[in-house]
């Protein structure tokens, strides 16, 4: 179990990062205010008593000056934690200054986060209170959609599906369309869309696509708390993937992951919004402070809530 007392330790450092990034909010710097989120989030880490090592973060060691994969944070005293870090998740949405950006990390005991590497990853994913395994990657769009329909009671056309919207999606889209789904269509930020199936004020009851593997990861810790459902798969397009999977301990390139076999056992999820958006309303500089909205979960202790904070600058 993680440490119920490090929750608001958390919330503090995805608060902070997230300050970090609002600076450049409609800057068209989308480097800069990644920059300013990774400084944040990583000082803030490095003042907490754990152990931690980041298993998702920027990238690999030689290519990622902070919040490399393998990077240890904290005091080194304390609980043992795999860390996983999007410190900015939107970087177009903060540069342009639009809705859906936000810092999210999630949080689980040693060895108990896979390290996916940055490739892309097919996911699919539901709410919760469904027969178990009721979708999957590997059947058509149209029979998930009937299934989905068929276990809500409604018609396809009763659904909404959240999509992104990329060329790659196309026949994803002619599927729902040939259905009348409604499509919530996203042009960034698939951890929030992910992380809509399980959020009571949104109206997504599925998502489909393929985005990055890091935030497959990242929003299958939110769903685990919450009872949702997802199933993901990496997509490696080359030699370099390859082998960049396989060093982060990858050998089954064509796993249909779940979540139980992307999260193991306790975990906490945490995210705060940069700019508003769907799940969260975003910093709001109020001079002296900021105040700051966070999606916070941890699975052991039931805790799903979200908070606004005021936070000294
Ligand atoms: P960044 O914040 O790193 O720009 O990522 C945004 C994002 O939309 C993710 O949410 C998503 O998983 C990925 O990019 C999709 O990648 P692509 O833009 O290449 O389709």
């Amino acid at each position: 179990m993680i440490d119920p007392k490090l929750l608001n330790n958390f919330i503090k450092v995805c608060e902070r990062a997230a300050f970090g990034a609002s600076k450049f909010k409609g800057k068209n710097d989308k480097i800069a205010a990644d920059q300013a989120a990774v400084d944040e989030m990583r000082s803030e880490l490095n003042k907490l008593s754990i152990q931690g090592k980041v298993v998702i973060g920027e990238g690999e060691m030689d290519e990622a000056p902070m919040l490399y994969i393998g990077e240890k944070v904290g005091t080194g005293i304390g609980q043992n934690l795999d860390i996983a870090v999007d410190p900015l998740e939107g970087t177009n949405f903060v540069a342009s200054n639009l809705p859906n950006a936000i810092s999210v990390m999630a949080v689980a005991e040693k060895n108990c986060l896979l390290s996916a590497p940055d490739t892309y990853m097919e996911k699919i994913a539901i709410g919760s209170g469904y027969p178990e395994s009721l979708v999957d990657l590997d059947f058509p769009i149209e029979k998930n959609i009937k299934l989905l329909a068929k276990a809500k009671n409604v018609s396809p056309d009763k659904l909404t599906a959240c999509v992104l919207k990329r060329d790659r999606h196309k026949n994803i889209i002619s599927a729902l369309s040939s259905l009348n789904v409604k499509i919530k269509f996203i042009n960034d930020g698939d951890v929030t869309g992910v992380v809509s199936v399980v959020d009571p004020t949104s109206s997504i009851d599925i998502y489909l696509g393929t985005g990055g593997g890091p935030e497959g990861v990242l929003a299958g810790a939110a769903l685990h708390c919450l009872g949702g459902q997802m199933q993901t798969r990496l997509v490696l397009k080359n030699e370099d993937e390859f082998k960049r999977a396989k060093v982060l301990g990858i050998s089954d390139f064509k796993k249909k992951y779940s979540i139980t076999d992307m999260i193991k056992g306790d975990v906490i999820f945490c995210a705060t919004g940069i700019t508003d958006g769907d799940l969260l309303e975003g910093i709001n500089d109020k001079g002296v402070y900021f105040e700051a909205n966070s999606f916070v979960l941890h699975k052991s202790q039931n805790i799903s809530k979200k908070v606004k904070n005021k936070v000294k600058k």
